[in-house]
């Protein structure tokens, strides 16, 4: 494992803004893992300039979801490169028709391959959750959801090495039940321990049989249209291809990390509040009796945002929620626009929004 000096890392995010880090690597395995954070570790004893135990370290999947600071990270950037796919059949289930199998990829896979993967095996879970940039480290993480699926409704365990107390001479590796994940929307424990696990496997429980997740508008629209009543795993993803690639921003020709804040969630009397000055608001009833309701929405429709632009950054002009940069833009263009944007809702709505996506810096 070689450690390098000095790397721009716009060349490592989809938004294609970032400065230099001060120390990168690439790991390909679970024991580079564990030399790169013990390289953080000894840095941190012998480097004055560092502050705490160690150098700070961050994880880098596909850099779809991270916003880089123009100074860069002045730790050490671990570029997550843990590939490898296995499937087995539940024990439980060999006898059963309906069964599932477990789907386990390195951490460093990218995401999309692994659900071509299942979708071409015929396993159902996670085929509307095709075209999203990144790798499979990074689902659990934020615990991606769209079109209806959450990777949490899939994922039967993830295996990390814990960095607390970390001891380079017994590293701990721990395994983590879906329970343990601790997930919610865009969330888990990940995000609420933030450095302390690197993710390095996550399997995935995927069902031999079943049908389709058709429980959002865009979906059953496209799937009405076609007269399709029961649409295939195979049909579904090229579907959900279809609809990201027509709503969505090319990320290979517009930087960009997609949403890039969380959609509220507010009590049923504020929405009631909200519906009564903007009745056509979308909101969605959770069963904990809070009301999950449309940023993409309030962006366009209450703040008239959609296409806002502030120096190279601003909306895509088809989805207000996707923040884009273009060539030449600046960290600091994005975060001008996501603090208008901050201004603009708190002032309209009274709500405080927050993002999706990491500030790395
Ligand atoms: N809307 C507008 N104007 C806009 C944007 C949206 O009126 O500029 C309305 C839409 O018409 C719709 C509602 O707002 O009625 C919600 O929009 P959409 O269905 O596009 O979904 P979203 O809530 O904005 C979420 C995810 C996306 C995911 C889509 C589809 C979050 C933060 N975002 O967006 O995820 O692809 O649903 O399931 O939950 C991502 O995380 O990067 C991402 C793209």
């Amino acid at each position: 494992m070689i450690i390098q000096e000095n790397i721009p890392l716009s060349a490592y995010t989809t938004f294609k803004i970032g400065g230099p880090a001060r120390f990168f690597c690439t790991v390909k395995n679970e024991e580079e893992l564990v030399e790169a954070v013990k390289f953080a570790h000894e840095k941190g004893i012998t480097d004055a300039t560092s502050s705490g135990a160690h150098l700070p370290f961050f994880v880098l999947g596909g850099g779809s979801n991270l916003l880089v600071s123009d100074d860069g990270f002045p730790g050490l950037i671990i570029k997550n490169e843990i590939r490898g796919v296995t499937t087995e059949l539940d024990i439980e289930s060999v006898t059963s028709e309906s069964g599932f199998k477990f789907v386990s990829a390195g951490s460093g896979e990218i995401w999309d391959d692994i659900v071509a993967y299942t979708v071409d095996r015929g396993l159902f879970g996670i085929e509307n959750l095709s075209a999203i940039p990144g790798t499979v480290g990074a689902t659990p993480v934020q615990n991606i959801g769209a079109y209806g699926a959450e990777a949490s409704h899939t994922i039967s365990s993830v295996r990390a090495l814990d960095t607390k107390d970390f001891d380079p001479a017994m590293p701990k590796f721990v395994e983590l039940s879906n329970t343990e994940c601790k997930f919610g929307y865009r969330d888990s424990i990940f995000k609420h321990e933030p450095g302390r696990y690197i993710i390095s496997r996550v399997t995935f429980k995927l069902s031999k049989k079943g049908d389709v997740t058709m429980n959002y508008k865009d979906t059953r629209d496209y799937f009405n249209d076609k007269k399709i009543l029961k649409p295939s795993i195979a049909e579904m993803r090229r579907a959900i291809v279809e609809i990201r690639t027509s709503k969505l921003p090319d990320w290979s020709k517009l930087g960009t990390a997609g949403s890039f804040f969380k959609n509220p969630y507010v009590s049923a009397v504020k929405f009631a509040e909200l519906k009564a000055k903007y009745p056509t608001l979308p909101g969605f009833p959770e069963p904990d009796g809070r009301v999950k309701i449309s940023l993409g929405w309030i962006f366009d429709k209450a703040c008239n945002a959609r296409g806002l632009m502030i120096g190279n950054a601003g909306t895509y002009e088809k989805q207000a929620l996707v923040l884009v940069a273009k060539p030449g833009a600046k960290a600091v263009d994005v975060k001008a626009v996501a603090d208008e944007l901050i201004t603009r809702v708190k002032e309209k709505t009274g709500i405080v929004i927050e993002p999706e996506v990491e500030w790395v810096g």
